[in-house]
């Protein structure tokens, strides 16, 4: 690891300094999805919010998402107006962390591979996996790290291809769930300036696990595989229980961490929950609540894209102009395990944050 990291407990504050997502250039609209789903354009918007979303081509995988992610927000957080602190390390980060659920392999971890595609020497790399909540659980992470002097600035890559796990029969989750990949970078910096991360709410209910899993390619099927089925590598979801469980859980917690953070609902300037689905965004914003006109939402243009869809949600609005710094921002998610958490900062100054739906594409080398 570079350089011992010094400093107050004040100057260990994790502040974000860079931002990126991408989307894979395959766009599939309502009316492209497989005829044997028996969906219609009207149903998918009128339930889900969503109109298009993209998958991968074959061949393409999450470690590609999420090395174009990384490529672009390591490039915004190197032209940040504000110059870190700990700017003396040799490496332009000394931690890796890949949230994601659908990694290339079950072992090893993607971070380190990522970390050797970028070139970024002998860093501390590790996963995070807490489906759609990966993001939140990983920067929690990253600033727990800067905030006991780990490391000075951390990547974190949210990626996943969840079109690899719907069922060809599906249509509940085939309509519903994509591929995309964000990043962002934290780095050590001082409480208070933009860009802070001031607290974070998480939990977990183990009891819902099955509400939304992929049974199968784990050790339990491999130590007994006569009681599973290629059918069980597929997303298995019951959909109106994670309805409501989402609409529950990600009120809840940002509730929490409003009162954890002394902000009223008021002093909301951006709300950016997980995209899950349309009503469900509606109806976590009714119930904290907060107005339509401070929400963050992209879902109509990428889906579900699980972890990825916070650092998405972040890179579209940032790139329309909808984030200012200094504004206060609260995330919160909710995914499989059943897992939840939120996260609270005031938004930094960022240089421009490239479009999501760039016209090249991630790249298909590994
Ligand atoms: O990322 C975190 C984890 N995931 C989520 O947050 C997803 C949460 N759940 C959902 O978004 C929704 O439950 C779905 C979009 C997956 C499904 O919508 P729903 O309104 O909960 O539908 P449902 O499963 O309760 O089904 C209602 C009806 C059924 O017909 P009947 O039995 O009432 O005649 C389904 O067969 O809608 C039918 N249906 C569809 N019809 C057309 C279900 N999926 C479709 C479809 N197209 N794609």
């Amino acid at each position: 690891m570079p350089s011992p990291t010094h400093g107050t407990a004040a100057e260990r504050t994790a502040v974000l300094e860079g931002l990126a997502g991408v989307v894979p250039p395959r766009a599939v609209s309502n009316d492209d999805l497989p005829a044997a789903w028996d969906t219609d354009d009207a149903w998918v918007r009128r339930r889900t919010g969503i109109r298009v979303r993209h998958w991968v081509a074959p061949g393409v995988s999450t470690g590609d998402l999420a090395l174009e992610a990384a490529r672009r927000a390591l490039a915004v957080a190197a032209a940040a107006p504000v110059r870190p602190l700990g700017a003396a390390t040799t490496a332009p980060v000394d931690a890796v962390v890949v949230a994601t659920s659908t990694p290339d392999r079950p072992m090893p971890a993607m971070a380190p591979q990522l970390a050797h595609r970028l070139g970024l020497g002998p860093v501390a790399a590790w996963d995070v996996a807490a489906a759609c909540s990966g993001f939140v659980y990983a920067l929690a992470g990253a600033a727990g790290a800067i905030g006991a002097g780990i490391a000075n600035r951390v990547l974190i890559v949210a990626a996943e291809v969840y079109s690899t796990l719907i069922a060809p029969d599906d249509r509940g989750a085939g309509v519903v769930f994509a591929d995309g990949a964000g990043a962002v970078v934290l780095r050590r910096g001082e409480q208070g300036e933009p860009g802070s991360v001031l607290g974070f709410d998480l939990g977990s209910d183990g009891a819902g696990h099955e509400l939304i899993e992929v049974p199968g390619g784990g050790a339990l099927a491999r130590s007994a595989p006569d009681r599973y089925t290629p059918a069980d590598l597929h997303f298995k979801m019951r959909g109106r229980d994670v309805f409501q469980e989402a609409v529950t859980h990600m009120t809840l917690s940002a509730q929490l961490l409003l009162k954890n953070v002394g902000w009223s609902v008021h002093d909301i300037d951006r709300f950016v929950a997980h995209q899950a689905n349309a009503r469900i965004l509606n109806a976590v914003a009714e119930r904290i609540p907060v107005p339509s006109d401070r929400q963050v939402a992209n879902i109509d243009r990428v889906g579900n894209t699980g972890a990825a869809s916070i650092p998405l949600a972040l890179a579209d609005a940032a790139e329309h102009g909808r984030l200012h710094a200094g504004q206060r921002v609260l995330l919160t998610s909710f995914g499989a395990g059943l897992t939840w958490g939120s996260a609270a900062l005031l938004w930094p100054d960022l240089a421009p944050v490239p479009s999501v739906h760039s016209t090249d594409g991630p790249p298909r080398s590994r």
